[in-house]
């Protein structure tokens, strides 16, 4: 195996001198093409154009981040990578070469964009991959000089596994995980416990990553996410991210080369009308929405975006008619949580406007967010119109369900534990409130049962331990998690992990707690047929 990669590796590089060769001799312009040896398209020379580079062609650079995509479907994949330099002169050329008999090249040009102050913005969309099949690849900002190779596997048709994270929320690589963490590295800074959990979805050989946002924190700050790309597995799993309120910025459009994004005129913000996108993966399509950069004042002005997410999911289905058994959304702000975000107004507004309605609506099987920084799992929710909050179906309980019927909605856990929000219910800790739920005296709808006659609503009987109706499981790890799903036709398990094993007892706990990196903390599956 190891000769056979030796080989492939002289064929590239063979590859790449004769490309030198070439590129010198002409001055063409097929851009975007797969299999083709172009230039930019103003044809400018870019020789010694490249300060990040040295000047021996052949010779490898280091792009400052690198960063893939998911593309519109999994023959497709973006990337993304920052130079540092003006964007003058400079281009984005990708070359995949696939590891089978065919030992196939692939070679595609992108756009470049001036991004933050002497940085530049590459991207480039490559096409017709091929399912089952290993790729090396490298990209280059002048098509002289190439980047090292990385690894890049396409999943067979059929049955595959995905990783879900949200709130990495990289502050800056010095800045230390909740004090209040169980995570037993004491020492940990926050790129640290997101560097491991990277490690763990590496190793559990999961084909990309979807996130529910909150990617870095603060959203204008480069080093922060300098520190986000910093694991390694980014250069070979694609990651699908989500607009969190911490990322609301223009960094974010250049740091991640979207499939599919729309484009509302109804919403004239361009953080909040950004990183609305779809994309299908095997026999699952995934709608990502924006919720993260969304703050209505009350229903009316979030129903211009509960619109948006309505056209979105319709234009994502008919896009992919026929083509998927599962349908799931990613967002940030989520509408079933148990902590710190429950009974925020503008999540109060955006479910009264018809977010979970519309869920229902369109047939969603799983809703992704995260934003609450703790785990939490629904039952089917209704969905119901107009509403405080959907009515759970809690005939459909345990960990093996058969047709839900409804969406079930999940709070992802952190993925690098910068903070941790308190359940006022947990038995593994003793709530203390230090963020402060809001008082709101409408929201969250808290019936003991959806049905029942009796009902309450508000935070203030939320923080005496009483929980939305909603909830099938909650628990605050401290430690930060990721989820790893399997997918195999109308079966799909989720299972959620800590990155640490630990146990004991928090004080003014009523138990122990107990959490072993090798058994996921919740675990489900679900059946259609
Ligand atoms: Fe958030
Ligand atoms: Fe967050």
């Amino acid at each position: 195996m190891l000769e056979k990669m030796k080989e492939k590796s002289v064929l590239f590089f063979t590859i790449l001198f004769i490309t030198v060769i070439f590129i010198t001799a002409c001055s063409g312009d097929t851009s975007g093409v797969s299999g083709t040896l172009d230039q930019d398209k103003d044809g400018s020379n870019k020789t010694d154009q490249n300060k990040d580079n040295d000047s021996d062609p052949g010779s490898t650079f280091s792009p400052l981040t690198l960063g893939l995509t998911p593309g519109n479907d999994t023959t497709e994949v973006r990337i993304n990578w920052y130079s540092d330099g003006a964007a003058t002169n400079k281009t984005a050329k990708a070359r995949f070469i696939s590891l089978n008999e065919e030992e196939e090249l692939i070679e595609a040009t992108g756009t470049v964009n001036a991004a933050s102050a002497g940085k530049t913005a590459h991207k480039v969309e490559v096409t017709g991959l091929v399912p089952g099949t290993s790729y090396k690849y490298s990209v280059s900002n002048d098509g002289t000089r190439w980047s090292e190779m990385y690894d890049f596997n396409v999943p067979a048709v059929g049955a595959f596994r995905f990783a879900i994270v949200s709130d990495p929320q990289i502050i800056t690589a010095s800045s230390k995980i909740d004090p209040r963490s169980r995570y037993p590295h004491t020492d940990t800074t926050i790129v640290h416990s997101w560097q491991e959990t990277m490690t763990k979805i590496i190793a559990s050989k999961a084909s990309f990553i979807a996130c529910c946002g909150d990617q870095v924190s603060p959203a204008n700050n480069e080093a922060c996410y300098t520190s986000f790309f910093s694991p390694p597995g980014l250069r070979s799993l694609p990651f699908a991210p989500i607009v969190g309120n911490h990322d609301g910025h223009m960094i974010f459009k250049h740091h991640f080369n979207l499939p599919n994004e729309q484009d509302f005129d109804e919403i004239p913000i361009i953080t909040q009308k950004m990183g609305q996108y779809f994309y299908l993966y095997n026999n699952v399509l995934f709608v990502a929405l924006n919720t993260g950069a969304v703050n209505p004042g009350n229903a009316a002005a979030a129903k211009i975006f509960i619109n948006c997410y309505d056209q979105i999911l319709t234009a994502a289905k008919k896009t992919h008619e026929n083509k998927f058994d599962w349908l799931i959304v990613q967002h940030h702000k989520s509408t079933a949580g148990v902590a710190e975000h429950c009974a925020d107004l503008d999540i109060q507004y955006l479910v009264e406007a018809g977010f979970e309605s519309i869920m229902s609506k369109h047939n969603v099987d799983f809703v992704l967010a995260g934003h609450d920084h703790h785990f939490s799992r629904s039952y089917p929710l209704s969905g119901r119109d107009g509403g405080l909050v959907s009515v759970p179906d809690k005939t459909k309980d345990g960990n093996e369900i058969i047709n839900p019927g409804d969406p079930i909605y999940f709070t992802i856990s952190p993925a690098s534990g910068m903070k941790y929000y308190t359940i006022s219910a947990d038995p593994y800790f003793a709530y203390d409130n230090v963020f402060g739920v809001k008082n709101n005296p409408v929201y969250p709808y808290l019936g003991l049962d959806a049905n029942a006659a009796s009902t309450m609503v508000g935070s203030v009987l939320y923080m005496q331990g009483n929980l939305p109706v909603s909830n099938a499981k909650f628990v605050q790890p401290f430690i930060p998690s990721y989820t790893i799903v399997d997918v195999d036709g109308k079966t799909m398990t989720i299972k959620t992990y800590a990155i640490g094993t630990a146990k004991g007892r928090s004080p003014g706990a009523s138990k122990d707690y107990d959490f072993d990196e090798e058994i996921p903390y919740d675990e489900i599956t679900v059946t259609k047929n």
